[in-house]
């Protein structure tokens, strides 16, 4: 039934319209078509859906948002956190820019009005209109201590990222971790509505007991494989020196001369 779930809809998506606009082909009602179907299922295997894609161009773009820290010898401290989105944002370049648009259009409210427990915000402050940026998530961030930057950091994954960030900022300020251990600890999420905290699965397994505690408190807890991609750097506030570290969650590495 799921591999014939998953033709029946790979189908729809590549014949279905409005019947008074398109045109829909008679055979996917015949039963030729249908057995012609069954007869490619492997009944051991699950087909991989992307190999029923046949003229359908499936994108494999991924969403394109990074983040970059950097210092110079002037300690002068730069960071950035650059979003397009997939598929190369809205795809305009910029005439003598170079640079591509890029598209967040869904980071406006979708429904005006309705805000729901799956999380869609729907509230006043972030509804499409005209002249106004939508809200995001991305939060660059360099840590000054008595002036001087001390943390330069921030990520890429969405709502997310304001978590990962915060992760960082107090596995440093506050835990005094060393850097590699701060941009490899575990993260956590919690966004407010869908009303669950996704911990990933590197945390979950480790401590089994406190996912258990967190149960028992009434948290509704998940795994989530990968949270962010925090490329970050630390000066030392003694003696000055620099230490990158490149999160190893998604690519990127750390360089200096
Ligand atoms: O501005 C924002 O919050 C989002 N457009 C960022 C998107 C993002 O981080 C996707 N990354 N994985």
């Amino acid at each position: 039934m799921i591999e014939a779930m998953k033709r029946a809809y790979r189908d729809r998506a590549c014949y279905l319209g409005d019947p008074d606009v398109v045109s829909i082909p008679d055979k996917l009602t015949r039963k030729d078509y249908a057995r012609q179907l069954a007869s490619a299922i492997d009944r051991r295997h699950a087909t991989p859906s992307t190999q029923l894609a046949g003229e359908i161009r499936i994108s494999t773009e991924p969403d394109h948002t990074t983040q970059l820290s950097v210092i110079d010898r002037d300690r002068m401290a730069v960071s950035l956190t650059y979003t397009l989105e997939s598929e190369y944002g809205s795809r305009v370049v910029v005439p003598e820019g170079g640079f591509l648009l890029n598209d967040e259009m869904n980071d406006f409210a979708w429904l005006p009005g309705v805000t729901d427990a799956t999380g869609r915000i729907g509230t006043p402050p972030n509804q499409v209109a005209p002249r106004k940026r939508m809200l995001s998530s991305m939060c660059p961030t360099i840590i000054l201590r008595e002036g001087r930057p001390l943390l330069i950091t921030g990520s890429p994954g969405g709502r997310t990222i304001i978590n990962t960030v915060l992760g960082m900022v107090v596995n440093v300020v506050d835990f005094h971790m060393d850097l590699r251990a701060a941009v490899d600890a575990p993260r956590l999420h919690h966004q407010w509505l869908p009303d669950r905290v996704k911990i990933e699965a590197t945390l979950a397994r480790a401590h089994p007991e406190t996912v258990a505690a967190l149960r028992r408190m009434g948290h509704r807890v998940e795994e989530d494989e990968s949270q962010g991609d925090a490329h970050s750097i630390w000066i030392d506030p003694a003696t000055g020196d620099l230490v990158g570290a490149a999160d190893k969650r998604e690519d990127g590495r750390a360089a200096g001369d």
